[in-house]
């Protein structure tokens, strides 16, 4: 089983989004049993709070559910998850100090580095929440294409192997 969880500021807004992305399309590829989803924030102002209503609506627009309530990510989450994806770069140095071993900052990685449209001018996923709504389309359309993309990567490296 792969181990992947998404990571942004607050887990109410970009990484539920990730989050229930990656879930709808692990269930379309029906692939449960390979690949487990979840999602955390950096900060905790949010634990247990649901993703943010804006988020939501645009998710439900397009036909995805986003799951669950928002998880303060904490170095004991390093040993549940093989993958660790930052949605920025204040968040992947967030989670580079909070790792404690190599082996551990091996899993952090940029989310958008599997991202087909990244340069390296534009590899974050923006935070939208003191926007307007044109910034969850936005995050949207990013977490839709690179998880479209690290669930493709992700099958392959474990075919690869087998
Ligand atoms: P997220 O967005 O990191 O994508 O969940 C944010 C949510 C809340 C705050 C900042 C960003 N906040 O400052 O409360």
């Amino acid at each position: 089983m792969i181990q992947v969880c998404f990571v942004c500021l607050g887990n109410i807004c970009r990484s539920p989004t990730a989050h229930g992305v990656m879930e709808h399309l692990v269930r379309e590829r029906g692939v449960g049993d390979l690949i487990a989803v979840g999602s955390a924030g950096t900060g905790g102002w949010h634990v247990g709070a649901r993703p943010d209503r804006r988020a939501q609506e645009t998710a439900l627009r397009r036909g995805f559910a986003l799951p669950g309530v928002a998880e303060h990510f904490m170095a004991a989450d390093f040993a549940r998850y093989d993958h660790v994806l930052a949605m920025d770069r204040s968040n992947l140095e967030s989670l580079r100090s909070l790792a404690r071993t190599r082996e551990e900052r091996a899993k952090v990685q940029l989310f958008r580095a599997y991202d087909p449209e990244a340069t390296p001018d534009d590899d974050e996923v923006p935070d939208p929440y003191y926007g307007g709504p044109e910034g969850f389309e936005l995050v949207f359309d990013m977490c839709e294409r690179t998880c479209a993309a690290l669930l493709a990567e992700l099958l392959r490296g474990r075919h690869s192997r087998s």
